[in-house]
């Protein structure tokens, strides 16, 4: 079968290049607005051939996600694996954090939303109990079925990057693009806007008690989101070439009877059956174009004993101006 991703691998003098800028940015930066801003110039030093890779990612001219290998991480310093997602203010800024920050900036502007994770900047994905049957990145024992990144966003990703600390049961992730055998007839029903794309839990519940402004801003727009949805498709931009927005857990549709339901459960049947398995081990970096593929992950049973699976997650936008109106302050790149 063809895969779905492109491979990269940082050669030993590539990875020396990343490895030597990693601690000067470590020693000038105090916390994350600070890594934000320093990334930015820095990720100018990382290696050009990277650098003209992701460019051809972004040009659609590879496959729907790319992983990037060759960093190395040493287990026996990166700590326990974290026993939740809870943010806490003080939180160090990891060389994982770094090297996440800078390869972001390779593609476009690192973003993150206020509602997610106190905002941080970069996110923890490990399991969490409380949740271990739920939907959530912190969830485990159930697949997570695929989707779009925060689909019902019209400030989504154009890119999320998962960068592997640890994953001691090898646990896949798994990648859909578009089947390439979706008919004609497909494609036009899912163009139709009938389908309600509403917050997960994730972004709705944690903002309830929050009391920051931006927090508290983002909270507002997400009960707006769910008062009053507004009918958008499956499917958008070139019909020759659509891009993709679904979630099957967060979405409702408006007119059942309408054909681009039966058109959508065909479709779920199969990126089922296509999706392909990617494990992300330490060190490994995969990106997704969250326009043009679905994501989930295998289910997994959590040991929850430090040495969980761990993941670091950045979301990325080519076009932070669009959501400059939602960027009140706080943290400089939270929306
Ligand atoms: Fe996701």
């Amino acid at each position: 079968m063809k895969t779905m991703y492109d491979f990269y691998t940082l050669d030993s003098k590539e990875y020396q290049q990343v490895d030597t800028l990693i601690p000067s940015i470590k020693r000038t930066v105090s916390d994350e607005n600070d890594l934000h801003q320093t990334a930015l110039h820095a990720s100018q030093d990382m290696p050009r051939s990277l650098r003209a890779m992701f460019a051809e990612f972004r040009g659609e001219h590879l496959g729907v996600a790319l992983r990037v290998d060759g960093f190395e991480i040493d287990d026996s310093l990166i700590g326990a694996t974290p026993s939740n997602t809870h943010s806490s203010l003080n939180r160090p800024i990891m060389r994982e954090d770094i090297y996440l920050v800078l390869m972001a900036y390779c593609l476009g502007t690192p973003y993150s939303f206020a509602s997610q994770q106190g905002g941080h900047l970069t996110q923890n994905i490990v399991p969490m109990k409380s949740v271990e049957l739920t939907q959530l990145g912190a969830g485990s024992k159930e697949e997570l079925v695929w989707h779009t990144e925060d689909a019902f966003s019209d400030n989504r990703p154009d890119f999320i990057l998962l960068l592997g600390l640890r994953n001691p049961q090898s646990v896949a992730t798994t990648v859909c693009a578009l089947p390439p055998e979706t008919d004609n007839e497909d494609i036009d029903a899912l163009f139709s806007k009938n389908f309600y794309f509403l917050p997960d839990s994730d972004h709705a519940s944690h903002l309830a008690q929050a009391t920051g402004e931006a927090a508290r801003a983002a909270y507002l727009r997400m009960q707006e989101i769910l008062k009053h949805p507004i009918k958008e498709s499956i499917l958008f931009g070139d019909r020759e070439r659509p891009y993709i927005r679904i979630d099957p857990h967060f979405m409702k549709f408006a007119n059942i009877e309408d054909e681009s339901v039966a058109a959508y459960f065909r479709l779920a049947d199969r990126i089922d059956s296509a999706q392909q398995d990617i494990v992300i081990n330490p060190g490994e970096l995969l990106i997704i174009d969250n326009h043009r593929a679905v994501h989930g992950r295998r289910s997994f049973t959590a040991r929850y004993n430090d040495r969980d699976r761990w993941l670091k997650k950045i979301n990325v936008t080519q076009d932070f101006k669009r959501m400059r109106e939602y960027n009140i302050h706080e943290r400089s790149f939270a929306i």
